[in-house]
């Protein structure tokens, strides 16, 4: 559809961007189940690495879908036009030399192979926010596997709508194991022995 449009080169190159921030930038993908830890964990994740002085910038799925994404519900075609605009507003924040945390379900491993293949190698980390479903349920802390169950919810992930785990994800957290703590340390860690802040 976008045709006859050509690209514009911008003046500030994303290494000058990153020189004057003083640390990498990328993209650090949430995925997994509802309640298994996604947002609280990007929440902890932002504010230690705000507090020690990086540049960041929380995509959270919920709060994106009050938005830009308002106008799409949870049918498989949605849920990938969803991933879709949240990565190519990840990809500007990049660009902008900023700390990305995307906490999204994006249920689907096309979908976020799809992401994947956005960013340079250095640029992308798959995080799986790895939790049981029963685990899941029986936090609910926002009361929707309940509603789901009852039937007032449709395409629920995890029990009408499918959760593809990622095959091989940079970094995996068991939620129902470790301490909001120990998964924001084990995040910073990765990047710190990548060299990236
Ligand atoms: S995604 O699957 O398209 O990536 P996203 O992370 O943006 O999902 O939004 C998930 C949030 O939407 C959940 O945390 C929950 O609060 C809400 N939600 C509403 N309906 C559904 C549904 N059918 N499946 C999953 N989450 C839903």
């Amino acid at each position: 559809m976008s045709q006859h449009v050509i690209w514009s080169e911008p003046s500030v190159s994303k290494a000058e961007r990153r020189a004057i921030r003083g640390h990498h930038s990328l993209v650090l993908w949430l995925t997994g189940l509802s309640g298994a830890g996604k947002s609280t964990i990007g929440k902890a994740l932002e504010r230690k690495l705000y507090e020690t002085g990086h540049h960041t910038f929380l995509l959270d799925g919920d709060n994106l879908r009050k938005g830009i994404n308002a106008d799409l519900g949870f049918s498989p075609p949605d849920r990938q036009e969803n991933v879709r605009r949240t990565a190519e507003i990840a990809k500007l924040f990049v660009e902008s030399g900023t700390i990305v945390i995307a906490a999204l379900i994006s249920p689907f491993r096309a979908d976020r192979e799809w992401v994947r293949r956005q960013f340079a190698e250095d640029e992308f980390v798959e995080v799986f926010v790895d939790c049981p479903l029963e685990v899941c349920q029986s936090r609910d802390p926002k009361g929707l596997y309940q509603q789901a169950r009852q039937g007032a919810i449709p395409q629920f992930t995890g029990l009408a709508s499918p959760y593809e785990p990622p095959i091989s994800p940079e970094i995996v957290l068991h939620t129902d194991r470790l301490s909001i703590d120990d998964c924001v340390t084990r995040i910073i860690q990765y990047m710190d022995d990548c060299g990236w802040l």
